[in-house]
């Protein structure tokens, strides 16, 4: 029996410098019996040149030969329109797939037959699935990334300083959303030196921010919390008066971090334009929510650096996790593997959609999109309750085309 063939192309996103698999993964795969092959060039932007993937047992080639013939392909985003042209039946594509936003998309997978798993539909608080947490590893990246983007941005120091020339104060930091990316910046520019507050409408979150020695602020609106650890979303009038809430609070600042995000949904607009123009000059705002769609700082732009007329510095992160490439593609290679280990029964490819992880994952399969939340946004008719599981359910009041998975 021929091994069974992993396949890895470039990314081609526009600033995306990850790559699927690093050399470390490879050589894990190629001890176990797998073949790997990788697109000339793919790690390159993620500082793995190919002569480190050769050297891991990887077989280079061209792009259209990896696409061509893996068993596997592994992406980190939603694939090129080359890739999905080139996939052929009963090959697995697996990767952050959007699919609550990629509805065409997983439209043409299906009916391609290739078999799809998107990281976004993990159950993540399982603890087998924790390996497997491609959202949470690049969400801690992004976090990470969010405070030393924030204080490169920031025109004073982050830390006390007492020195013969005078004294600096701490530098103030409001981080907002205390998930995994939030904690995660908290945690970072609490070592930067900076006085950190966390902020979140989930009350267990509390206990999670104190741990890492910052203040905890929440709203009035009581419980932010909805089903598997995630936030509900908020009426529009429980917006309004966070929002409001937040304008009162924020000019104390001196650097925001805004990471709040809701599954399935928009995320909230929490900064709105007038707190912004209340802030003192030099002020810094990072938007990890920032994205097409919007995001959690009024007029945040994805990927860009902006500066008011009031001299507040605006910075759109969606995708600061790519800003940290050699550590995130490391941490993302080891998630690939180890949903690509669930799939696998001695070694081959076994589709068994009673099973927990695989049900949850993955979105077509035979022909057919398999899973419940996406066969209710395209309105296909319900499939049996035990062939699949939905991690939760998209909000009806947004089209198809905008609706968001938490990233
Ligand atoms: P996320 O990316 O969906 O959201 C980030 C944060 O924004 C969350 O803490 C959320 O409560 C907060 N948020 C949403 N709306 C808000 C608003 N209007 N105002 C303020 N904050 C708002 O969340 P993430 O990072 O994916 O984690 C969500 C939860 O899942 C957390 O409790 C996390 O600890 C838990 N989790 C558990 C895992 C496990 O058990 N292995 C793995 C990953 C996450």
């Amino acid at each position: 029996m021929s091994p069974l063939m992993v396949g890895v192309v470039a990314e081609t996103a526009h600033a995306e410098h990850r790559v699927a698999l690093d050399p470390e993964a490879v050589a894990r795969l190629v001890r176990t019996g797998k073949a790997v092959l990788i697109e000339s060039g793919a790690g390159a932007a993620a500082s793995f040149p190919d002569e480190s993937y050769l050297a891991a047992g990887a077989r280079l080639a061209a792009r259209a030969e990896v696409i061509a013939r893996s068993d596997v392909l592994g992406v980190v985003g939603s694939p090129s329109d080359d890739i999905v042209e080139g996939l052929h039946p009963s090959q697995l594509l697996i990767g952050l797939l959007d699919p609550l936003n990629n509805l065409p998309l997983i439209q043409v997978l299906a009916s391609k037959r290739v078999t799809a798993a998107a990281f976004e539909l993990l159950p993540r608080t399982l603890s087998r699935a924790q390996s497997m947490d491609a959202l949470s590893s690049q969400a801690s990246a992004a976090g990470y990334r969010a405070a030393i983007v924030a204080a490169e941005s920031f025109g004073r120091y982050l830390p006390m300083m007492i020195t013969a020339s005078g004294t600096a104060r701490p530098a103030s930091v409001i981080v907002i959303g205390a998930g995994v990316a939030g904690l995660q910046a908290i945690a970072t520019a609490k070592r930067l030196g900076a006085v950190v507050t966390g902020y979140d409408v989930r009350p267990a979150s509390r206990g999670e921010v104190e741990s890492l020695g910052a203040q905890f602020q929440t709203s009035s609106i009581a419980e932010g919390a909805a089903a598997g650890g995630y936030a509900r979303a908020l009426t529009a009038d429980e917006q309004a008066q966070q929002q409001q809430e937040l304008a009162d609070k924020l000019t104390a600042f001196d650097i925001i971090i805004t990471t709040a995000k809701v599954p399935g949904h928009t995320p909230p607009l929490l900064v709105s334009e007038a707190t912004i123009a209340a802030l003192k000059p030099g002020s810094v705002c990072i938007d990890l929510a920032a994205s097409e769609l919007g995001g959690n700082i009024q007029g945040s732009i994805n990927g860009k650096r902006i500066t008011t007329l009031g001299g507040v510095v605006i910075v759109g992160g969606g995708n600061l996790a790519s800003d940290l490439p050699a550590s995130s593609s490391q941490m993302y290679a080891r998630n690939i593997s180890a949903l690509l280990d669930s799939f696998l029964v001695d070694g081959v490819i076994t589709i068994d959609t009673s099973d927990e992880i695989q049900k949850s994952v993955l979105i077509c399969h035979d022909g057919q999109i398999i899973n419940a939340a996406l066969r209710t946004a395209l309105q296909l008719e319900t499939v049996a309750p035990d062939a699949q599981a939905a991690p939760f359910e998209p909000d009806a009041s947004i089209p198809p085309n905008q609706k968001v998975q938490p990233a």
